[in-house]
């Protein structure tokens, strides 16, 4: 039953769980958001969480635990070596993927950091739906670049398409020719999608591609962080599966590919990361690298409680009730939105509801960071954190010229089983209200620019008095202290 139906009300997503520990929050008056922006140099990561009211800046690692979850954590094996919370989760990640060798990371940079040292060397192509920062960052800092070899479709913002997340099969084919396989070191396919929407990839297009990948030698590659909306996506939108179990579906994707890696504060609800692999020649090549960077085999660089909480995580991962929760709640998120004419990315994806910034705050040049200054000016206007994914979180090409993303979107994240329908709907409000206000909203510009990853540390600042003018308008709706 992952989705209850009503008689006399209106069709809205019911939490299936219940609340047994909570965390208070508080809601500072604008005026003092207003200098907590300041001071966190118009980035929303710098922001001290103990002043924000809604945090939906990620799902990473602030997903919500279950009961079964935390009392996992009691039967912790503590050991360096030899761990027995490592066997048990290797053994679940073998039942659940039918992958029989892991390795352990602290988190899916880690594995992304590992995949690259392994297998990408200067001048190397990696083929790609499309890109996620980190994975990013780690293969072009070993001199390889990155294909991102979506279909047209996907980048459309407004759109029916059920799986937006789907390569382009014969831009693959072009683009092998042309790098030729031997200049490949891997091919990477992200089930669902972080930067363009949390939109997912269908079992069919997976199944495509990695036969392609297959007949020319080419190492298939699936980051299965955001796996679990994707399942939900092929089991509710793909015609074909759906009579199939979720973990049948898990099975027949995790077939078509030669490697998975994760990042477990996503999948599994808890912190952590693993790479499993099929072929025990590659697990070896790549073994000596977890103790170097991360820590022996049978923890790399995690907690064991941790390892343990998400052993059932991983498991809840195959549950429809536990899965269904953040994709109907940002579909409710994202219709409501639509509705009120709100641009927004639809249908509405995995990981989170996406504004587009691009038509939202098409009045700001792409120069001054429209997304960053909508996800500031919503922090403003009611003490939402999102995430800024456009230009902001790309990196300058090598001449220092700005690299303009594809979409300049704000990431409102659903952190799985954490916010209620009420509180859902003061965000689905206030943005509302800041919509009706866009003309307001005014550019930014760095006053401290990091050459890498530069949305995490970067700071910035208002192109006018912007900022103060939109928390006026502000205050005289909703009143001083709102
Ligand atoms: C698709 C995808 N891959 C990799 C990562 C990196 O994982 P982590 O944040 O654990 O390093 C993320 C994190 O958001 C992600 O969404």
């Amino acid at each position: 039953m992952s989705e209850i139906k009503f008689y006399k009300h209106e069709q809205i997503p019911v939490e299936m769980h219940k609340v047994k520990i909570v965390q208070q929050l508080k809601l500072l008056p604008a005026d003092e958001r207003l200098k907590k922006i300041k001071e966190a140099g118009f980035n929303t990561f710098q922001l001290h969480n103990g002043d924000i009211f809604m945090d939906m800046l990620t799902d990473s690692g602030v997903n919500a635990m279950s009961d079964n979850m935390q009392s996992a954590m009691f039967r912790a094996d503590d050991a360096y070596a030899g761990s027995e919370t490592f066997y048990r989760m290797r053994d679940k990640l073998e039942e659940i993927f039918g992958i029989k060798y892991c390795l352990p990371a602290h988190q899916g940079r880690a594995c992304e950091n590992i995949l690259a040292e392994r297998f990408v060397k200067e001048g190397n192509c990696v083929i790609m739906n499309y890109h996620f920062t980190t994975a990013k960052a780690h293969i072009t800092r070993r001199g390889g670049h990155v294909e991102e070899l979506i279909k047209d479709e996907g980048l459309i913002s407004k759109s029916d398409l059920p799986f937006k997340g789907d390569i382009d099969l014969d831009k693959v084919r072009k683009c092998i020719e042309k790098e030729t396989p031997e200049n490949i070191s891997f091919m990477r396919i992200e089930s669902g999608t972080n930067l363009i929407g949390g939109q997912p990839i269908s079992y069919e297009n997976m199944k495509e591609v990695t036969e392609i990948a297959k007949e020319k030698g080419i190492v298939t590659v699936l980051d299965a962080s955001l796996l679990q909306d994707n399942l939900y996506f092929i089991k509710t939108r793909e015609e074909s599966m759906k009579d199939k179990s979720i973990r049948e579906i898990t099975r027949m994707i995790a077939d078509l590919f030669d490697i998975i890696y994760f990042s477990a504060r996503k999948f599994g609800f808890a912190r952590g990361g693993a790479i499993l692999v099929r072929d025990e020649d590659m697990f070896h090549s790549m073994e000596d690298l977890v103790p170097m960077f991360e820590g022996f085999l049978t923890y790399g660089g995690m907690s064991v409680k941790e390892m343990e909480a998400m052993t059932v995580g991983f498991d809840e991962s195959m549950d429809m009730d536990v899965i269904s929760q953040g994709p109907l709640f940002i579909d409710y998120c994202v219709k409501e939105l639509d509705k009120y004419g709100v641009p927004v990315i639809t249908p509405g994806g995995g990981l989170g509801a996406h504004l587009d910034a691009s038509v939202i705050c098409s009045h700001i040049p792409q120069q001054e960071y429209p997304a960053g200054a909508l996800v500031c000016a919503l922090y403003l206007c009611g003490g939402i954190r999102g995430m800024e994914r456009g230009t902001l979180s790309e990196e300058r090409n090598p001449d220092g010229s700005e690299r303009f993303a594809s979409m300049e979107l704000v990431r409102l994240a659903f952190p799985r089983r954490v916010f209620t329908l009420s509180q859902t709907e003061y965000v689905i409000d206030r943005v509302k209200w800041l919509y009706d206000h866009r003309d307001m909203i005014g550019g930014l510009r760095f006053t401290h620019e990091p050459k890498t990853l530069r949305f995490f540390t970067g700071m910035l600042e208002a192109t006018s008095d912007w900022p103060e003018k939109l928390v006026e308008a502000y205050k005289k709706e909703f009143g001083e202290e709102a």
